[in-house]
């Protein structure tokens, strides 16, 4: 289904060579898999468990301002799902897609934060995601910048309770959930 809301871009493919540079677009794609993935360290990991489970409530609203975030701050973006072309951004929050979409990306973190001790099942899951959104056309810049604006939106939920060291543990999940996407989408 992905394939039909994304524009064809001509040429579009990523390097599937060991030394791995997506010849998309700039230098930002470029992935040594030679890299080690990131490490969480087991004060992070329960740091983001124990938030995780206080924003269970919010969980489908903060995947929804997550992509509108993403659209306000690289319209391109929003240019790649055509449905949203054109809709102000309190019809993208109505949108049935983009919830959809939205809820998927909640729905991975979870599923990150439960196999996070199991580096190999984690591999195994987001290089598959990430090897299918190459289907969806998905361009391999934009798996990067999910973290930041997801970290933007949950921060607010948590007032004076957010911290430097909060930020830090979401943030490393994230580089590990894009790394090993971006293994997905750059290796056959
Ligand atoms: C951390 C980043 C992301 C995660 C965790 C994620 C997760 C998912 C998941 C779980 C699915 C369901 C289908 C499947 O399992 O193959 C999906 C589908 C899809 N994703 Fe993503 N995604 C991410 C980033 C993006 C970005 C940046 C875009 C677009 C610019 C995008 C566009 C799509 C599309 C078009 C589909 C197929 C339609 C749909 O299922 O809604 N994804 N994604």
């Amino acid at each position: 289904m992905g394939s039909s809301i994304f524009k064809q871009e001509e040429g579009d493919s990523y390097s599937r060579n060991s030394s791995v540079t997506s010849n998309q677009s700039s230098s930002s794609t470029v992935l040594k898999l030679d890299k080690e993935p990131p490490v969480l360290n087991d004060h992070q990991k329960s740091l983001l468990r124990e938030s995780w489970s206080s924003l269970q409530d919010d969980i489908a609203k903060v995947g929804v301002v997550t992509f509108i975030r993403l659209f306000e701050t690289h319209p391109d973006f929003q240019e790649t799902f055509l449905p949203f072309r054109g809709l102000s951004n309190s019809d993208m929050e109505n949108s049935l897609i983009l919830k959809a979409h939205a809820l998927r990306v909640m729905i991975t973190v979870d599923k990150c934060l439960t196999r996070i001790d199991s580096p190999t099942r984690l591999d195994d899951l987001l290089k598959g995601l990430g090897h299918r959104h190459i289907s969806y056309n998905v361009h391999i810049d934009y798996i990067d910048m999910m973290g930041e604006q997801f970290i933007k939106a949950i921060r607010p939920k948590f007032g004076d309770a957010w911290s430097s060291e909060l930020e830090v543990a979401w943030t490393g999940l994230f580089d590990v959930m894009t790394y090993h996407m971006k293994r997905g989408i750059i290796q056959e």
